[in-house]
């Protein structure tokens, strides 16, 4: 269908011109938001709105061109140009920057076509713009799906000049608002510090959000954003945008608040050593941002986003999770066949449905006993496991458990066969000494070969032995020693091209595999993007597994990401708190272990076998059902969430005490997202054996009215507590 949504003669009589124009407008809508764009008289795309969905269709007629033509044709005002170009009246930020062949480095783009397709969940709608002196085209895309206010949307650039171009700027879209304020929530991140969270409000100028590290990208920085419009985000009310990049490699989020005080918000890759040359008839595709504006708070964002991600985005986004045992925290590199078959009985034992052996199982002449050596020779360490792999799988078999297995293709110790053979397929100068990260370096993924051997990795592992169940994927260091062998004089193409040679396996096994989950890791959690999360079913947020600080990790990660993607572990980070504690935090998310079974008490592990149960009987409310946070911990010395499945008939609430002070109030917690006219059990699960509830609601029945209008006492001032409730329909 093509856009002319309204087509209404205006006469710009006050210009002293009289063009008549057709008013075209492409509107970009979801069950609550309107994203409008306009084809202004001179021939370009303004954006003319965001926000609140509009009622009547007879008001659009309102909407003033953002750019006014001078009577000579020449133009006055800036405008909010949807893929603003450079070189041209706007002195901000551009979203397009080219270097024709020519030199010439200006890019005017002029709207020629739109059109919008039903697609499931939602609408197509795509843009082509043209360059009117060079043929330059550029097409947008924006994928608005209905029912969970998400629009997904990408650009791409090609040519047709006769010598290749430079791409200097290539923003995915670019967003604009007119508000009095704007905080800007911010994701920070280190290894075991992840996603913590802070907010600052933007002045006039440049911030910048970005990443340069190749790979392991989001180690410092997450890609993802929240907005606050007029006032903080807040979880459960006011404006909020929350926009995330698909993109594993660096990117770069520009929030600029101009002289007249609109801010121009600018996903991108990060154009940081990266001039891209361009060759005539080549496409390059922008990575995807995906973004919901929400009316009702951060709260509300996540449960679209969430809801989205499952239904559209994350691989096997609708089937369930496999619980695990894994080794990593226990055993380290020093595990044998023996000693693993004895895990995976432990895994039977507990009731998890999978044994996950963790880093250290492979490499001859350079065995992989510590991290200095081995990644590049994926073959079994014959003297540690002389069974091999398939020993391994059939253990696992005769206990009655899945087997998942550690790997970390893209790198390559320079202590390994593969690097004596292949020098050239890793990252590093030529005529530079090489420093490393975890002692080691990144394979050259823009590399075809490469490509293939990455690729080959994977489809071995799973053609010779048909019982691997799983694969946790993992990504400890960022690109070091920056030059492509392979890319010689064209090292702009490095960083994008590397992630994109990523993309091409991950494609490939996806294909060629479709059924296998894997779990996404880089060094914890600095690895979570919606365009890697096509191809994983879940992702580590985190190698600190210490119950307090996983309560901020995981409050962070929730903002954007469902339960059912988030891996968490139960482990012995800060023996503090009980094992029960540390099992309710896990269970918030997709619940898992990595402990040895020998450190607990008998009672500890009754406990766990307990709520491993319970864990897979709460499925349709923790991993398919919505997701309210409660009480932040960011805000109180609690925290508490709950969860309740798409029909509302079953619910579960999480909720701790972390470290209060003596006396301090203690609130109800009320509950949200309940049927208010159904009535609901409420009962304490997850008790360590031999002891009962001591909360008052405990055991009685309560309308969905009442628990979300008065709540439950669930808080008390023991340090390190936590409460987990089943709320179940009775009636
Ligand atoms: C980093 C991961 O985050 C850990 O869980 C573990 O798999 C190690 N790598 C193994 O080297």
């Amino acid at each position: 269908m093509r856009n002319i949504l309204i087509t209404a003669a205006i006469a710009c009589v006050s210009l002293g011109q009289a063009f008549a124009q057709e008013q075209q407008l492409i509107r970009i809508s979801t069950d609550n938001t309107d994203l409008i764009l306009q084809v202004a008289p001179n021939g370009r795309l303004y954006q003319s709105y965001y926000g609140a969905k509009l009622l009547h269709l007879s008001d659009f007629e309102n909407f003033p061109w953002y750019v006014h033509a001078g009577s000579d044709g020449s133009i006055t005002t800036r405008g909010w140009e949807v893929y603003s170009g450079s070189g041209n009246e706007d002195y901000f930020e551009p979203a397009i920057g080219i270097v024709h062949s020519d030199g010439n480095p200006s890019t005017w783009l002029y709207y020629v076509s739109s059109s919008t397709e039903q697609t499931d969940g939602g609408t197509h709608t795509v843009i082509n713009l043209r360059d009117d002196k060079y043929p330059v085209d550029v097409t947008l895309h924006y994928m608005a799906y209905t029912a969970e206010d998400v629009i997904k949307t990408w650009s791409e650039i090609s040519h047709r000049e006769k010598k290749p171009v430079t791409l200097f700027r290539y923003a995915s879209t670019m967003l604009y608002f007119n508000r009095n304020s704007y905080y800007l929530t911010e994701f920070s991140s280190d290894w075991a510090r992840e996603v913590q969270m802070s907010t600052q409000q933007l002045q006039p100028g440049k911030k910048i959000l970005d990443t340069k590290l190749g790979s392991r990208a989001a180690m410092h920085m997450q890609p993802f954003f929240e907005l606050g419009l007029d006032q903080p985000a807040q979880e459960m009310q006011g404006d909020v945008l929350m926009g995330t990049i698909g993109w594993t490699g660096n990117f770069r989020f520009t929030f600029e608040v101009d002289n007249a005080g609109n801010l121009r918000v600018i996903p991108a890759i990060n154009p940081y050593a990266s001039a891209y040359r361009l060759a005539a008839g080549e496409v390059f595709t922008t990575p995807e941002f995906i973004f919901t504006l929400s009316h009702e708070g951060t709260g509300k964002g996540s449960r679209n986003l969430q809801a989205w991600a499952r239904r559209y985005q994350l691989k096997d986004g609708a089937g369930s999770r496999l619980t695990l045992l894994n080794n990593w925290e226990n055993t380290g590199f020093d595990f044998n066949q023996e000693i693993l078959a004895g895990l995976m009985k432990e895994a039977r034992h507990l009731g998890v449905d999978m044994f996950l052996l963790d880093d250290g199982w492979f490499g001859n002449k350079y065995p992989r006993k510590d991290d200095h050596a081995g990644l590049g020779d994926w073959e079994v360490t014959r003297s540690k496991l002389p069974g091999g792999i398939k020993a391994l799988t059939d253990a696992a078999d005769e206990t009655g458990v899945k087997f998942g297995i550690w790997i970390e293709p893209e790198m390559v110790n320079p202590n390994s066969e593969l690097f004596e053979k292949h020098p050239d397929w890793a990252i590093h100068y030529p005529n530079r000494e090489m420093y490393f990260y975890r002692n080691q370096l990144v394979l050259d993924l823009s590399n075809p070969e490469v490509q293939e051997y990455v690729y080959g990795i994977v489809d071995r592992i799973l053609t010779e032995n048909p019982g691997v169940a799983y694969f946790k994927w993992d990504c400890n260091s960022p690109i070091t020693n920056i030059y492509s062998p392979y890319l010689k004089d064209s090292q702009g193409q490095m960083y994008i091209d590397h992630v994109r040679g990523i993309y091409n396996v991950l494609k490939k096994v996806k294909e060629n595999h479709p059924d296998t989950p894997m779990m996404m890791c880089s060094g914890g959690g600095a690895r979570c993007d919606y365009e890697a999360l096509k191809y994983f079913t879940e992702f580590w947020c985190s190698d600190n597994t210490d119950p307090v600080e996983r309560l901020y990790i995981q409050w962070g990660f929730s903002q954007f990401f469902p339960a059912k993607a988030m891996c968490a572990h139960v482990t012995s980070w800060n023996k503090t708190a009980s094992v029960k504690f540390r099992t309710d935090v896990a269970s918030m998310c997709k619940l898992g272990f990595d402990i040895g079974l020998k450190e607990m008490t008998p009672d500890e592990l009754e406990y766990c076998q307990e709520a491993v149960a319970n864990w897979k009987e709460f499925q349709p409310s923790i991993m398919d059902g919505d997701q309210y946070r409660l009480v932040s911990p960011y805000e109180s010395d609690h925290m508490a969430v709950n969860y309740v499945s798409q029909d509302k008939r079953q619910a579960i609430l999480f909720a701790y005490d972390i470290y209060p002070r003596y006396q301090a109030k203690l609130m109800a917690v009320k509950l949200q997202g309940l049927d208010p006219d159904t009535m609901y059990k409420v009962e304490e699960i997850n008790l360590m054996p031999g002891t009962e509830s001591a909360l008052e609601c405990n055991g009685k029945v309560f309308s969905g009215d009442w628990l979300m209008k008065v709540g439950l006492d669930v808080f008390g001032f023991a340090h390190e507590q936590s409460h987990v409730l089943a709320v179940t329909a009775v009636e």
